[in-house]
């Protein structure tokens, strides 16, 4: 393949397949592969309506010594299928997630990027109601699409600092909705702050938890995380999705002796923070440069020599290191594609 893979966006890109899959009468089928970058499918189903609809965001790597590493994809399965229960969709298999997560892969093998681009493959799994209702009510048949993607990075800053503004005047998520589900839903109540941050020149919106407005919830497609003395501090809320990113830096913090603290963040502790930051698959590790309260009209700044903050750059440098296999993976968190 001959692409510029150091400057890919991340954007979708045509590759050769997909696989899908139909859940009928009680049961799913067997798994198709198909080159149609498109789905048939009834008007009158429930996701057309009713957002019945989850998605996964993971990525494969290739290292080094050509191989190609998933990062762990079972992590991403137990992630749909919560937001398959939350939703109530019929949730793939484990079985069938990972076939036909290593079949999209292997299939556009070609589309891996190359070892030391930054560029990876981008995987996304998706599950939605496909049956036809008019009430609202579940679907009784679901579709499970894998495409993959070559994806750059998230920002166009890639690892350097972002500039994020303070959105209050819409909320992605309530308390008790659905903000710990990936489901469609949710992107779409992100998007008016999406929209209103990139317009003021910023790269993200920062969304506070909505009923008090005072702690720190997420930022956009991804969590939020802070440095303060040596200790990584990430909100506990119920309306933020467990990020997968997140849970791999706080299990590998122990081993870094970085301290954590895992618990609600009040915007008012902006101004305390050593080094802010936000992390998730697309996002990798962002530092924050700048974070912008529109309504107060007031700018918190960080990383005021351009430069990543040291312990965002270590946590960047361990993680990605394991994620592409140049360093050894304690963890067990890559799976090789055979
Ligand atoms: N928060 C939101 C709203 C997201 O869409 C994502 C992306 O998946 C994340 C956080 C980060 O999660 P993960 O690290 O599992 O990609
Ligand atoms: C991811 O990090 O995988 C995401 O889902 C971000 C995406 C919604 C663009």
């Amino acid at each position: 393949m001959n692409l510029d893979w150091s400057n890919l966006p991340f954007g979708y890109m045509k590759t050769d397949y997909n696989v899908r899959c139909t859940y009928k009468d009680g049961a799913w089928g067997e798994f198709e592969v198909s080159s149609s970058e498109y789905l048939q499918i009834h008007m009158s189903a429930t996701v057309l309506h009713y957002g019945q609809e989850a998605f996964e965001g993971m990525k494969a790597y290739r290292g080094k010594d050509g191989k190609i590493r998933v990062f762990r994809w079972e992590e991403n399965y137990k992630r749909m299928v919560n937001s398959a229960n939350g939703i109530l969709m019929v949730p793939p298999t484990k079985e069938l997630f990972k076939e036909a997560v290593f079949t999209a892969i292997k299939k556009n093998e070609k589309f891996v990027p190359p070892h030391g681009t930054g560029a990876s493959m981008y995987i996304r799994p998706v599950l939605f109601g496909s049956g036809p209702e008019i009430g609202v009510k579940p679907s009784k048949e679901y579709t499970f699409v894998v495409f993959v993607t070559p994806v750059g990075p998230y920002f166009k800053e890639g690892f350097n600092p972002v500039k994020i503004a303070v959105v209050r005047d819409s909320d992605r998520a309530a308390p008790l909705g659905t903000g710990t589900l990936k489901v469609g839903g949710n992107y779409a109540a992100s998007l008016r702050g999406v929209e209103k941050a990139h317009k003021a020149g910023y790269g993200a919106p920062m969304y506070l938890d909505s009923c008090s407005k005072k702690y720190i919830d997420e930022i956009g497609a991804a969590n939020f995380f802070a440095i303060k003395d040596n200790t990584y501090i990430t909100p506990e809320s119920t309306a933020i999705l467990p990020s997968i990113t997140n849970k791999s830096i706080l299990e590998m913090l122990p081993d870094m002796d970085i301290k954590v603290e895992r618990r609600p963040v009040s915007i008012d502790e902006l101004d305390s923070f050593d080094e802010v930051g936000a992390c998730g698959t697309a996002a990798v590790i962002s530092p924050i440069g700048e974070v912008y309260d529109m309504d107060e009209d007031r700018k918190y700044l960080y990383c005021k020599d351009g430069k990543p903050g040291p312990v965002s750059q270590m946590i960047y440098d361990k993680l990605v290191a394991i994620q592409f296999g140049d360093a050894p993976d304690p963890y067990g968190w890559v799976e090789i594609v055979e």
